[in-house]
């Protein structure tokens, strides 16, 4: 199965990631909304293959007047390539009182939404709130008042309105509106997955600090997204990740010195997994592992069968002793 990335244009897409194309690209419509795709191999970034990116995607862009601008990217990964085989990734969460078993999605969904500039005295009230009433440590993250927000944030009901559209596009109508939302802050995060707490649940994350160079790194996709304003990303909660510095290659606490401002922002809302539209925006498989599921009584995600947890800094995963 190839991980499929989606982003609103080509300039974000080739921002995330070095890319050339491994195949020509295909269109696709699925309720009235066109779809551009195309595998690529996320390898080298060697000119002739970005000069044929962007000659097909011209062609393309030409041809799909409807378009939305989503840009879905598929894209191999080293799990793959002929001659290995593919890592199993299985989830267990909880489903009312019983454990369910689901493969943990590689698809994630990014793209930018319109997020008016946000207020001096919003940002004011987050500086001090987190300066003299919580500990955001490098690598932490953690819950921030939404309902006070709110208060100093007149555009909230328009960001959520802009990620509605945006989710509704991507196939998931209504999605947003019945799922629970919190405001976060981190200041990076270090490698975590979110299984065993959220394993019945996809994030959809709305990021609303300006760019302070920081990118939400997926290591097990080989994906990096760069975190501004606006930036929008639904992923699997079991999917490690971790948020570093754009030049760096993991997670280090020292990249993040008290004098700089690293603290990121960001609306999350918990869409439920069973959610017919989002597992199938997600293509994820369900009762997969039915036998273990059954003898379990607590949410974890297994490797190839194996327990494991992920290296906080290296963001790869680890079995469990
Ligand atoms: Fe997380």
């Amino acid at each position: 199965m190839f991980p499929i990335i989606t982003f609103e244009s080509m300039a974000q897409a080739e921002r995330a990631s070095a890319m050339s194309v491994h195949e020509s690209f295909s269109s696709e419509t699925r309720d009235g909304v066109a779809v551009w795709s195309m595998i690529a191999a996320l390898d080298s970034l060697c000119r002739p293959a970005r000069s044929r990116f962007h000659l097909l995607t011209r062609r393309f862009a030409q041809r799909s007047k409807r378009s939305t601008g989503i840009v879905t990217i598929v894209r191999m990964n080293r799990s793959s390539q002929p001659n290995r085989t593919p890592d199993t990734l299985t989830s267990y969460f909880w489903s009312g009182d019983t454990i369910r078993s689901r493969r943990v999605s590689d698809i994630v969904r990014t793209g930018m939404v319109e997020v008016p500039a946000l207020p001096t005295r919003l940002l004011a009230d987050w500086d001090r709130e987190i300066a003299s009433r919580m500990v955001l440590e490098p690598g932490d993250v953690e819950v921030m008042p939404l309902a006070r927000a709110r208060m100093r944030w007149p555009d909230y009901t328009r960001c959520v309105q802009s990620m509605s559209n945006w989710t509704g596009a991507l196939g998931l109508p209504g999605v947003l509106a019945a799922s629970d939302v919190a405001l976060m802050a981190c200041r990076g995060a270090r490698y975590h997955h979110d299984g065993e707490q959220y394993g019945g649940a996809v994030f959809c994350n709305l990021f609303l600090s300006e760019d302070k160079g920081l990118d939400v790194h997926f290591p097990s996709l080989d994906l990096r997204i760069p975190l501004t304003r606006g930036t929008a990303v639904i992923f699997d909660t079991c999917q490690p990740h971790g948020v570093i510095q754009r030049h760096s290659g993991g997670f280090n606490a020292a990249d993040f010195r008290p004098d700089q401002d690293y603290v990121q922002m960001f609306l999350t809302w918990e869409l439920p997994i069973e959610d017919a539209h989002v597992g199938q925006v997600l293509d994820v498989a369900f009762d997969v592992d039915p036998s273990t599921a059954s003898r379990l009584d607590a949410e974890q995600v297994r490797l190839n069968g194996e327990p494991v947890m992920v290296c906080p800094e290296s963001g790869r995963w680890r079995r469990t002793d």
